[in-house]
């Protein structure tokens, strides 16, 4: 191992290991290079600019002022004290809007026009806006405002009736599977868990709120926004307000976070062009901190019920999942808390529910790892409890039961290596050191426990296109509209380019987050490097054809005689362009659902926490994550997205919930001393990420899957089943709790 280690070291501490646990050979340059973010300086001196740092001529800043309670009317607004403040110019509200279409979802994230009624349905729906000369005058004027409502009584998720969500715009998979006689095997089963497992909702907090500004010069309208769907935002206004497409240039040069909550598009997206349009004035419109709360959705809170049942040895007989998430009463937003219950073990029997509550709540949305990421909750904390039930080691149960093939479709997998990803896993954590028996272990007066879980993240692959150009003098640019929002990818691109053409990577650099670039697919699904990586690979290849024409010869000249072949043609600019999309020419598949092989990422979680009964608290020591992800493209950055995971299901399992007041019907934090997010006293310098060296030859062309949510699923449970190691407490509801520590 001391290899892999001094290896570790090398890399940053992301290393990429063969099925034998051996360091793969490092590359240069290329695919699998270890390169430093090339955007990192940009970022960390502060010269990488945002969207809300953008500021035309005579900007004008806009607050949006939301409905006091969660349902009922806005009976009046008066707005005369605040027309008094000095520097404001203007207040609008829903009278003062164009006629707006309605919302396609998606690409808008609610099935509600933005500032479109006097109805209210969930508590901060925009009602108002203030606009004025400088931003405290409008968040002075916004508090000024007069707003009179009549209350109605809301729903909760406690007070609503769980609903079938027929016809939801949310349709990942199917909304019900089944297969064989749950019900009989489970009689006749050896051993049975049946438990309710809960993840509380949790907004986003990503580091930059979002912004958007827009300016209307000429007739055109220029949006600089905070989002991980340019193209997205041009759709949506596009259907919702009638503005032509190719009157829109939306302009993201960098994302400072979103993990969903910019995915799809808010209603201060649509708003603030509107509100351009209105006073003639181009205008800002920045959520801060506390809009994040009601300005876009987050991860609904769940109940989950399984039904698990195996035979002496484990082998599992049947599996009955049943989900419940709340959503909005606008939108029946499903959260496919069973997609990790679908995807992970082969099992005869099955059954999955997914079903909905809805309240007078904003609707939620997809968060980093939606669905298995809470999912796996449920399903690795029943996996567990059966394994100790059994008497049979955690792993080995997993192990007994690994799928060879999809459950659901029955197809193949186009590539899964998580058997080693365990054997590895294991070696690296020294699993099958540990003492079996729970309350077995302690340190320094307190219990160590030992916890595994399976991550598997489901493949999304988008529809995408890049460009290619060689410039005169031979530098490379790639130019694609995709928006980078800390994944890596102005680092990425560039090396598969790079490799593709066989260049130097630091003659290679990239152009991105406009639409007036080639239409790449959101940032979301984990999808950036199969969609848009597979079309500059197939951009690049175009391009060294295009070269190879040019010169007339059979074969692609050396790299040092393409800047003469330019300028002896003449030429300033060669450029190619590429496509990479699923099969039949489809926008977009989820799960290799249009592909003969079944598609998901995999990772072997493995935690050591320690747990202290006198005070109630639970720490975790160290965490060990081996992955089938398929090619990693930098070791660096893919070691980067998959830390942030681990603290991200740290973050789920030990600290996070958005607590809904059930007084007022809203969401009692919006900032972020009131939500628990994980800050670096939380986490351990001992965290240890590999790769499995591995190549898909189906997902995508450059063999990669998805990793940007992987590391978040499996780590909450992982947690919690070493809490049950530690301490013999079964933890079946998260954040963890001070009194589930406690209490007997
Ligand atoms: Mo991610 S929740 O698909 O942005």
């Amino acid at each position: 191992m001391s290899d892999i280690h001094n290896l570790n070291a090398a890399l940053g501490r992301g290393v990429v290991v063969t099925e034998e646990g051996r360091p793969a050979p490092l590359p240069d340059q290329g695919i699998g290079h270890p390169a430093r973010r090339m955007d990192g300086p940009e970022k960390v001196t502060g010269r990488a600019r945002y969207a809300g740092e953008i500021a035309p001529r005579d900007v004008l800043h806009a607050v949006l002022v939301g409905a006091p309670i969660p349902k009922g009317r806005v009976t009046e607004i008066n707005s005369s004290e605040t027309m008094d403040h000095p520097g404001v110019v203007r207040v609008l509200t829903h009278v003062d809007m164009p006629e707006f279409a309605e919302p396609p979802v998606p690409p808008f994230a609610q099935n509600l026009v933005p500032l479109g009624t006097d109805r209210i349905h969930y508590e901060g729906q925009p009602i108002a806006a203030v606009l004025a000369e400088t931003l405290e005058a409008a968040e002075e004027g916004a508090a000024l405002l007069a707003v009179n409502c009549a209350a109605e009584e809301f729903g909760t998720f406690e007070s609503s009736s769980v609903h079938h969500p027929e016809g939801t715009a949310f349709a990942f998979q199917p909304l019900d599977q089944e297969s064989g006689d749950v019900d009989a095997a489970i009689k006749d089963a050896d051993a049975v868990v049946d438990e309710s497992y809960k993840t509380a909702s949790r907004h986003h907090n990503m580091m930059e709120p979002h912004s958007t500004v827009a300016e209307w010069r000429d007739g055109h309208l220029h949006i600089w926004d905070a989002t991980q769907w340019t193209y997205g935002v041009r759709y949506a206004l596009a259907a919702i307000v009638g503005y032509e497409t190719e009157n829109m240039t939306v302009t993201c040069p960098f994302t400072g976070g979103g993990f969903g909550g910019k995915g799809y598009i808010w209603p201060h997206q649509v708003l603030t062009p509107v509100f351009a349009k209105i006073v003639g004035r181009p205008v800002k419109l920045s959520l801060g901190r506390a809009g994040c709360y009601t300005g876009n959705g987050y991860q609904p809170r769940i109940v989950s019920r399984i039904r698990l049942a195996a035979d002496q040895k484990g082998k599992l007989v049947a599996l009955d999942h049943a989900s419940e998430n709340i959503t909005s009463v606008m939108d029946n937003y499903v959260e496919f808390a069973t997609a990790t219950s679908r995807a992970t073990y082969s099992v005869p029997n099955y059954r999955f529910r997914t079903r909905v509550r809805a309240a007078n709540v904003g609707t939620p949305t997809p968060m980093r790892a939606p669905h298995e990421g809470p999912g796996s909750f449920a399903t690795e904390s029943a996996i567990d409890e059966l394994a100790y039930k059994l008497g049979i080691d955690p792993l080995q149960i997993r192990l007994t039961n690994y799928a060879e093939t999809d459950l659901i479709s029955g197809k193949p997998f186009s590539s899964k290596k998580l058997r080693e990803a365990y054997n590895i896993g294991a070696e690296r954590f020294g699993w099958r050191n540990r003492s079996a028996e729970p309350r077995s272990q302690t340190r320094n007066g307190k219990f160590i426990g030992h916890g595994v879980a399976t991550g598997v993240m489901a493949t999304f692959r988008h529809l995408s296109a890049a460009r290619v150009v060689l410039e005169a003098g031979g530098g490379i640019v790639i130019e694609a509209g995709t928006q980078e929002l800390g994944t890596g990818v102005r680092t990425v691109l560039p090396q598969i380019a790079a490799e593709t053409l066989r260049v130097p990577l630091d003659h290679v650099r990239i152009e991105l987050g406009s639409t007036s670039l080639l239409e790449t697919a959101g940032t979301f699904g984990s999808g950036t490097s199969i969609g848009t990586g597979s079309a500059v690979a197939v951009a690049s290849t175009n391009l060294l054809d295009r070269i190879r024409t040019l010169s007339g010869g059979n074969d692609v000249p050396a790299y040092s005689e393409w800047s003469d072949l330019l300028s002896g043609n003449g030429i300033e600019r060669l450029s190619a362009d590429g496509t990479y999309g699923p099969e039949d020419g489809a926008p977009f598949d989820a799960h290799g659902s249009l592909s003969e092989y079944a598609m998901h990422s995999y990772g072997a979680v493995f935690v050591e926490v320690e747990v202290d009964e006198e005070l109630g608290t639970a720490r975790m020591l160290r965490a060990v994550g081996c992955y089938s992800a398929g090619k990693i493209l930098n070791p660096v950055t893919a070691r980067s997205q998959m830390i942030g995971g681990i603290i991200w299901g740290y973050g789920r399992a030990m600290l996070e919930q958005s607590a809904m007041d059930p007084t007022y019907g809203r969401y009692l934090s919006k900032d972020l001393s009131g939500v628990l997010v994980p800050v670096n006293a939380d986490i351990p310098g001992n965290i240890d990420v590999s790769f499995i060296d591995e190549y898909d030859p189906h997902c995508s062309t450059i063999g990669v899957r998805g990793i940007g949510e992987l590391g978040d699923v499996g780590v909450s449970p992982a947690i919690t089943n070493a809490i049950f190691h530690a301490c013999g407490r079964r933890i079946r509801e998260l954040p963890v709790q001070i009194r589930h520590l406690l209490e007997d």
